[in-house]
């Protein structure tokens, strides 16, 4: 029976690739969103390049929907994997006129959500004997920018909670790895941060050359993740070459 891997906003992006790659590395793919059809698609490309993955819906918002999710991961078998990378951010604003529903939903979906399936997978990873829980967070769990104060208040919640999580669970068999992405094209992250504004999108990429894709961190999660049980990646930053920090990006034009 294959390990399962849990990979949470597997509708798109980042999530979906690390969701074809881990079906590549022979792990059974529990795909989880809320996008019901596109997680559909998603297994079904996986299944066609000979893979197996299964489609939940879930919202990591919901204690209900998660308790769904582990129901769902621990009929398929042993769970040995869970990725947390649903998340995102919303707005550009300063901290002086940012949207209180903007700072609310980047809250509850990087840092609750992160925390809830977490909570819910755990007894299943430390039951396989050899847990791995990853936390998607990003360059901005370390770091401020102007306009970033909702997402980079969210994003370093979610580094907060791998480094307390790993501490607390020193001595039991399950790893905690983050992996913080600096600037990565997917097709959807700058969309729902400027409301649907593809202009505003584009614009983040403006002359770079070649911004990470989802791919690039989807190769970094099962890197770490396969590696042999005893080597734990406690945090692994990614940036593409054009950027050597969030403020100092080389764009041509
Ligand atoms: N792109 C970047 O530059 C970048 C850089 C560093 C870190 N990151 C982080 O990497 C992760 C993935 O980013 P991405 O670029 O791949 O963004 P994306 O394409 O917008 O994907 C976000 C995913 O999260 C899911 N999601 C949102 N709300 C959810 C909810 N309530 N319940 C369950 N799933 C939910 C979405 O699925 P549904 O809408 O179908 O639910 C979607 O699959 C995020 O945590 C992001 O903060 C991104």
């Amino acid at each position: 029976m294959s390990s399962v891997a849990v990979v949470t906003g597997a509708s798109s992006g980042i999530g979906a690739a690390t969701a074809r790659r881990l079906a590549t590395e022979g792990f059974h793919v529990l795909a989880a969103a809320r996008r019901t059809d596109r997680l559909a698609a998603l297994v079904a490309e996986i299944e066609a390049a000979g893979g197996a993955a299964t489609a939940v819906a879930c919202d990591v918002t919901s204690d209900e929907s998660v308790a769904g999710l582990a129901t769902a991961a621990a009929a398929l078998g042993p769970v040995t994997l869970l990725v947390n990378n649903a998340g995102g951010a919303r707005g550009l604003d300063p901290v002086e006129s940012g949207s209180v529903d903007d700072w609310q939903w980047m809250y509850d979906v990087n840092v609750l959500g992160t925390l809830r399936v977490t909570q819910a997978l755990l007894p299943a990873l430390e039951a396989s004997g050899a847990g791995t829980i990853v936390v998607v967070s990003s360059t901005a769990g370390f770091t401020v920018y102007e306009g970033g104060g909702g997402y980079t208040a969210a994003k370093h919640a979610q580094t907060a909670i791998a480094g307390t999580l790993r501490l607390e669970l020193c001595g039991r068999p399950v790893r905690v790895i983050e992996i913080d992405p600096g600037m990565v094209r997917t097709d959807e992250f700058g969309l729902v941060r400027f409301g649907g504004d593809a202009g505003k999108a584009a614009a983040v990429y403006a002359g770079v050359a070649e911004p990470l894709v989802a791919e690039d961190v989807a190769d970094c999660v099962a890197w770490c993740a396969t590696r042999p049980q005893h080597v734990n990646v406690d945090r692994l930053v990614v940036r593409p070459l054009a950027q050597a920090a969030q403020h100092k990006v080389h764009r041509v034009g």
